[in-house]
């Protein structure tokens, strides 16, 4: 018998699970916040600005009446996925997490924006397909030279150090998405207009506040 992976293992675990409905729909939610629900995936190297982007996004759409919340690498490696280092596998186990957390928070009728580097295009691909009709995949680019010459928390001069392994875009991959519903370069787009774009965006395809 071959070995299970850890997908396999969750779902030999959940047998004999009875899932629960709400009473509460999708389409009354969306009626009753005015909007529809989805998901923002920011992808993108370390310092190309998804953290900054989500919560400047975050307070403008708030302030209009979305309900929106952020969900940050950063802040989620402190708690929900504390267990998870860099590695390819652990990398995967973390993006699936937050796909699933970020699912369940849309289906609650939330504008969810999430700022992770998720560098592989498969996994990304692969959270499309968990959440059809919620996943935008907004590609936040900048050149690895641009983020590395911001470096705001000095990682990438460990990384070049080799205090840092599986850094990415040093030692690890970073793959660029192929079709992403946006991109916004920041390395030529101040914030405030890749808000207004990312604004412009989110009026146009969840609806108008
Ligand atoms: S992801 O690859 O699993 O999507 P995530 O977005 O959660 O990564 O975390 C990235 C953040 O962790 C970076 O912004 C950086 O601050 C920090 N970090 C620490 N070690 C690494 C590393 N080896 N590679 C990339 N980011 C790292």
């Amino acid at each position: 018998m071959s070995i299970p992976d850890q997908h396999d293992q969750c779902s030999v675990s959940s047998r004999n699970i009875v899932t629960v409905q709400s009473l509460i729909n999708t389409d009354t939610r969306e009626r009753h916040y005015g909007h529809k629900s989805g998901i923002l995936w920011l992808t993108g190297l370390s310092g190309a600005g998804k953290s900054t982007l989500a919560v400047t996004l975050e307070k403008q759409l708030f302030h209009k009446g979305y309900q929106v919340c952020v969900l940050d690498g950063d802040n989620i490696r402190t708690g929900l996925s504390v267990d998870l280092g860099f590695s390819p596998e652990d990398r995967t186990e973390n993006i699936r997490r937050v796909g699933e957390v970020a699912k369940l928070i849309a289906n609650v009728g939330f504008l969810v924006i999430t700022a992770f580097i998720s560098p592989y295009r498969n996994e990304r691909d692969r959270l499309r397909t968990v959440t059809p009709n919620l996943f935008h995949e907004i590609y936040v680019k900048a050149d690895l030279s641009i983020c590395e010459n911001r470096d705001p928390k000095g990682l990438y001069a460990m990384a070049r150090r080799g205090e840092i392994l599986d850094f990415t875009g040093i030692s690890a991959p970073y793959e660029e998405p192929k079709h992403p519903n946006l991109t916004i370069d920041t390395g030529k787009l101040s914030i405030d207009a890749s808000t207004a774009r990312l604004t412009r965006y989110v009026a146009e395809n969840f609806g108008q506040k």
